[in-house]
């Protein structure tokens, strides 16, 4: 790709952006992403983008409609500004948990969502551990899907627990957690999980074992907390010494950061796909930046290398 590299943010996480940006060594690109008075969203770019290679790094986490569109009319702005390619960086994906039908009469909003953004003028995605592998199958044009567990994995392996077993919370975990098994040389146990209503989980049923060992719940996010909660709680009853967690995205909605707090789980690991406030430290949440990862994948799509040696 000839043209200069540029990395610009919308508002949902310009933290991660500036790391980015530092990583690369280079100055977040300007531009002004506001509201107007009747609450409509107002882009304007300040640096001139003519023939360049944009990147607009902007996760759609809450207020999720906002930054989804922040993020199309940025797009739209460079198309239209003339950038030579606009690749949307969205480290957490949202409306991700609707990619499918689960009764009649719903949408398939994790679709629809692939769809603006490609309508936007996305050329490229760069994103981070989408809840379901098959929403990359959503895009008609190329994605890069990173992964945490590299990370997240070696923050783990150096903790050195004793006699660690990897857990799924849910049967749609299971290959994730199984990889991060690999990673750090643990066994595997699986809970099956049931959701009476939405928001709400139940564990019924659990494969492995986990008796004196410490367990490591391995999941995609962390919404309500209740998956994570009532996974630790089984675990405990089962006879496990101790619960970690970890997660790629926190997306901690409503009382989740006090539930895990008060809960039995000695740390839960998340990344900054979505920033987080102060009070995660105290719920005993520790963050891992997923900045680099990014920078190196951001300069490997600029440059037309391979992503390989990134989920290595
Ligand atoms: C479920 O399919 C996901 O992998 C997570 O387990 C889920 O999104 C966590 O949600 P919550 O924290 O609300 O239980």
């Amino acid at each position: 790709m000839d043209g200069r590299l540029l990395v610009f943010s919308g508002n949902a996480n310009p933290a991660l952006a500036k790391e980015i940006t530092a990583c690369l060594r280079i100055s977040l690109g300007r531009a002004m992403v506001g509201t107007f008075k009747n609450s409509e969203t107002r882009i304007k770019i300040h640096d001139n983008v003519r023939g360049c290679d944009v990147f607009v790094v902007q996760s759609t986490s809450t207020p999720v409609d906002h930054h989804l569109m922040e993020l199309l009319l940025m797009i739209d702005a460079f198309r239209r500004a003339s950038a030579a390619r606009v690749t949307a960086v969205i480290p957490y994906y949202g409306y991700a948990k609707q990619e499918k039908k689960t009764s009649g009469r719903e949408p398939i909003s994790a679709k629809l969502v692939a769809n603006l953004i490609r309508t936007a003028g996305a050329d490229r995605v760069l994103s981070m551990d989408l809840h379901a592998p098959a929403i990359e199958g959503f895009f008609d044009i190329p994605v890069d899907h990173l992964q945490a567990s590299p990370l997240l994995a070696d923050y783990i392996r150096d903790l050195n627990l004793p006699d660690p077993v990897v857990v799924s919370p849910d049967a749609g975990g299971v290959g994730r957690a199984n990889r991060f098994r690999e990673r750090i040389g643990a066994g595997l146990a699986i809970i099956a999980k049931q959701r009476p209503e939405p928001d709400t989980a139940e564990v019924v049923e659990m494969v492995g074992e986990v008796a004196g060992k410490t367990a490591i719940i391995v999941d995609d996010m962390i919404s309500t907390g209740g998956t994570l909660v009532e996974a630790a709680h089984a675990l405990l009853d089962r006879g496990a010494r101790k619960v970690y967690a970890c997660a790629t995205h926190g997306v901690f909605a409503a009382e989740a950061l006090d539930i895990i707090g008060q809960s039995e789980l000695v740390e839960t690991i998340i990344t900054n796909t979505i920033p987080q406030p102060n009070t995660a430290t105290a719920a005993r949440v520790r963050t891992i930046s997923v900045a680099p990862l990014f920078a190196e994948a951001i300069m490997r799509i600029h440059k037309d290398l391979s992503l390989s040696a990134l989920f290595s």
